[in-house]
């Protein structure tokens, strides 16, 4: 029994020192949490991980100041000479243990006292690309893929592209729409744009390790014994599951293989599709998507007003004006045909043409935003022969289909949206006209088994945070672009 107490008391110990220990020396504090006054412990020792933003000495003491991504900010650290490791420089990564004292640095209430500090990762400063207290252009940091989310902008750009990620979930969670993981890997072309990526082994597959009896044993020499590909777009799987759920999105990855090396075009992007059945008209999905272009981008500037800031203050500075329009104002809406009357109005010549039936080019959708007042502008009823074969014809203009494009300042094109052709006979038409009738016989059975109106859109991600920041370049706005004869790592 005595025994049995003081192994208690040697374990209670033991756990107490364990506690303490790992309280004081091993739990790591992020800078956000030190610069908010949320500390990990109770007491004012505290540790800190990051990588060195500037190094400055002033009358026998050094400033350091820290960064660990976890929010813009720095963290200052003052040393005293005798404690700075030889090796401690710009860009290279540090531990610093000490107290967390008021600061009487402009701008923040606290600061590190250093009792400690460990380089854990030299830098070497001549070649490292970036370059103490320089603002580098977008187009430089571009290069360094690999070393680019070290700057405070691109730091600030993958923060803010996390919470608009999470701003956008809200938005649907909130307004009871079901997620769905719509397939990366597809047999369809959903738009009909031929801008596919197909999918196959780099090592063929023998037949010896396909089942005997498998259907697509001799059927085919592709991997899934048929033509695959990287999905250009999830609606068509959408249209599956909203005829069942109601309401329903997916957000993830798309792939175009268009060879456009525009500002605004990307070979991988991210896109937030939503479908949603039952619906009355094409206002029933403008307004979703006016709901989510603004709560999300709201939501956004409430969890990142700092970031978000940076871009107002070096990169765009017209850029808050324009956005107080975006969330303030009734979006505007136009039809097709009115946008090409305006186009054709305009004094001066567009490099392409504005006939009736024409695609709108970039030019013609920067006019329009502009022309209704630097506000996002619903283009409405194009023309069915500019549409993919799924957009709705309508009942009073059959040459006309209730398709949607949101265009907004700065970008031109966000959305693309439509009622979706639900009746049997004029969808059966329709695929028959463009042979396409077999391979969609899948989807002409949504249509014959409890078939219901509905529509959807899909917006570019990347596109959003380009019209929420101002970015002129698509390429700053995602942590690895893929675009025609580029592919860094
Ligand atoms: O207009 P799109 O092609 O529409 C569709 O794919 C529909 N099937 C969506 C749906 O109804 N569920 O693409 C939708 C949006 C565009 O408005 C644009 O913002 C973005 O996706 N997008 C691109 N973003 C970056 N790079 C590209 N290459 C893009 N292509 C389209
Ligand atoms: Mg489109």
């Amino acid at each position: 029994m005595a025994l049995s107490c003081r192994k208690l008391l040697w374990q209670y110990t033991n756990v107490t020192l364990h506690i303490f220990r790992r309280s004081y020396s091993t739990s790591r504090d992020s800078v956000k949490r030190l610069l908010e006054g949320r500390l990990e412990t109770t007491r004012n020792e505290i540790k800190v991980q990051g990588w060195v933003r500037s190094l400055r000495s002033h009358k026998g003491i050094t400033f350091v100041d820290v960064n660990d991504g976890s929010c813009l900010q720095n963290i200052q650290v003052t040393l005293q000479p005798e404690s700075i490791p030889s090796d401690l420089t710009y860009g290279s990564s540090v531990e610093i243990e000490g107290t967390l004292v008021p600061s009487t640095h402009k701008g923040q209430r606290v600061e590190v006292k250093a009792e400690k500090v460990q380089v854990i990762g030299p830098c070497n400063h001549e070649e490292y690309p970036f370059k103490v207290k320089t603002r580098h252009s977008l187009d430089y940091i571009r290069q360094y893929s690999h070393l680019r989310c070290r700057t405070n902008v691109f730091g600030a750009l993958l923060r803010v592209r996390n919470a608009a990620t999470m701003a956008i979930h809200s938005y649907f969670q909130d307004n009871d729409f079901v997620l769905i993981n719509t397939p990366i890997i597809t047999s369809n072309d959903c738009e009909g744009a031929g801008e596919l990526f197909q999918v196959e082994p780099t090592n063929k597959v023998q037949s010896t390790e396909i089942e005997p009896n498998n259907d697509s044993n001799n059927a085919s020499e592709n991997f899934f014994g048929k033509p695959a590909y990287l999905t250009v777009s999830g609606q068509l799987h959408l249209e599956v599951m909203a005829s069942a759920l109601s309401k329903v999105y997916t957000f993830g990855p798309t792939f175009r293989a268009e060879n456009s090396q525009t500002r605004r075009h990307l070979a991988e992007f991210y896109m937030v599709e939503a479908e949603i059945a039952f619906t009355q008209g094409l206002e029933d999905i403008m307004q979703v998507m006016e709901g989510c272009v603004k709560r999300a981008a709201q939501r956004t500037l409430d969890k990142c007003s700092e970031d978000v800031e940076l871009f107002f203050k070096y990169i765009a500075p017209n850029q808050r004006k324009i956005l107080n329009v975006i969330l303030q104002k009734p979006f505007v809406r136009l039809s097709y045909t009115d946008a090409i009357q305006i186009l054709q109005k305009k004094k001066g010549k567009f490099k392409f043409p504005t006939e009736w039936g024409c695609d709108l080019q970039s030019e013609h959708e920067n006019y329009l935003v502009q022309h209704c007042g630097d506000t996002p502008v619903f283009v409405t009823d194009y023309p069915a022969c500019i549409k993919p074969f799924y957009a709705r014809e309508n009942q009073d203009d059959p040459a006309t289909v209730a398709a949607v494009d949101l265009l907004v300042p700065g970008v031109g094109e966000l959305f693309g949206g439509s009622l979706r052709e639900e009746r049997l006979d004029i969808l059966q038409e329709k695929l028959q006209k463009f042979g396409l009738k077999e391979e969609y016989d899948w989807y002409l059975d949504l249509r014959r088994h409890g078939s219901v109106s509905h529509g959807g859109f899909g917006m570019g991600f990347e596109r959003f945070l380009q019209c929420i920041l101002g970015i002129d370049n698509i390429k700053d706005t995602i942590p690895f672009p893929r675009f025609p004869h580029s592919c860094q790592l």
